[in-house]
């Protein structure tokens, strides 16, 4: 054993050189990335303009101060190849260089979009057998998150694994840090493989509509992914619909309470240049962001569901734990829960989220009206005894 510890060490060494470290790794993504991208609201319609006026807007209006930093260009950027093989942005981005220099100039984060496939799901350029160079033509305008977007069918899961692999390694070559994203719809429960392959985040379904059906259905399926999440990999249920009109308060406040009880990635998906106040107050409540943003990055789960009325919790670091108690009905209903099925022993002085309001101390149970397709939100200290 005595000479085998040096043994021990020296590999251990070595190792700890030619991998990045789980630290590292960490440092990308410590809590759930905050931003905004342009495909649930712009699509196709976005341009080099646009960004520059959702970057400044993202600053304006407060959302930077709220913690959003990632200005991010999902899909439709990518024009054609050179002859050298290197990726050409298409003429609406005449200069990704300047843009991401803008972007960064307001103290933020520039994200981009590619595919493994040869095109895009939208039919513009992807990386296939282009892989090193888009990384390093990615790094050389600054960008510092990447969403890579599958656009096949299923394939194999061998398949899968290797082609993000491979842009992972070709990110790690460049040497500059970046956040990547894998968006390949939940397929082969990525979930359990995807932090292997350098994933921060990782998309766990289908894409999300703006309507209150499938955000639901997207976000109360995200029961048993909670032990996948952590600091610097997280399940990501798809971007957020929030003032992109087709909920009500709401529904937008549901999307909202439940994102950050999943630890979910917060990606706006709006037009960040036209907000009504409403919007920036559900965007930017710092209780709610802190639920989100909280250090521990433990994701929350369901300890109560009587059908369409349901109780999530999420374990905070500070000892304390946020209750949302969810009805999809489409009439008021009232919710309760016990502090044991939290995990509470005796009292819980209780704080509605939304309201920002202490609402005082409880014994044992706390219950609410919670409006039709609606949320309410608190989080709950244990009183010390
Ligand atoms: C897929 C993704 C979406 C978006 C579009 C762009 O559908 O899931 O988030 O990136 O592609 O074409």
């Amino acid at each position: 054993m005595k000479r085998l510890f040096p043994l021990l060490i020296g590999v251990l060494f070595c190792v700890s050189l030619a991998v990045p470290s789980f630290a590292q790794k960490t440092d990308l993504a410590p809590t759930p990335p905050m931003g905004w991208n342009s495909w649930n609201h712009f699509g196709a319609r976005i341009d080099e303009q646009i960004v520059r006026q959702q970057a400044k807007a993202m600053v304006t209006s407060g959302m930077k101060a709220a913690g959003f930093k990632y200005v991010i260009i999902d899909d439709t950027w990518a024009g054609k190849r050179n002859a050298q093989g290197f990726i050409e942005p298409d003429k609406k981005f005449p200069n990704m260089k300047a843009l991401g220099d803008y972007i960064h100039s307001l103290g933020l984060k520039f994200g981009i979009y590619s595919s493994p496939a040869a095109k895009t799901c939208a039919g513009y350029t992807g990386s296939l057998g282009h892989v090193q160079q888009d990384a390093d033509t990615y790094a050389s305008w600054g960008v510092d998150y990447l969403k890579y977007d599958w656009c096949q069918r299923p394939s194999t899961l061998a398949a899968m694994k290797t082609a993000y692999e491979q842009m992972h390694q070709a990110l790690l070559k460049t040497g500059r840090p970046i956040v990547f994203s894998l968006c390949q719809y939940g397929w082969f429960a990525v979930w359990r493989w995807s932090a292997s392959v350098g994933g921060n985040l990782w998309r766990t379904t289908g894409d999300i509509e703006d309507n209150y059906y499938r955000m639901a259905e997207i976000g109360f399926s995200q029961v048993g992914l909670s032990k996948f999440a952590g600091p610097g990999h997280w399940n990501d249920p798809d971007m957020l619909e929030v003032g992109n009109g087709g909920m009500s308060e709401d529904g937008y406040r549901t999307q909202m309470s439940l994102w950050s009880i999943l630890a979910a990635p917060l990606i706006a998906g709006n037009n960040l240049a036209k907000m009504t106040p409403y919007t920036v107050q559900l965007l930017t409540n710092p209780d709610v962001i802190a639920v989100d943003q909280d250090p521990l990055g433990k994701e929350g789960y369901p300890v109560k569901q009587e059908g369409p009325l349901q109780v999530w919790m999420k374990p905070m670091a500070d000892g304390s734990k946020v209750v949302g108690l969810f009805n999809e009905e489409i009439t008021t209903n009232h919710i309760s829960v016990n502090f044991d099925q939290l995990g509470i022993q005796g009292a819980a002085r209780v704080r509605d989220l939304w309201l920002r309001k202490n609402l005082g101390i409880f014994k044992s149970k706390f219950g609410a009206w919670v409006p039709g397709q609606g949320v309410v939100l608190v989080r709950m200290w244990p009183v010390k005894k």
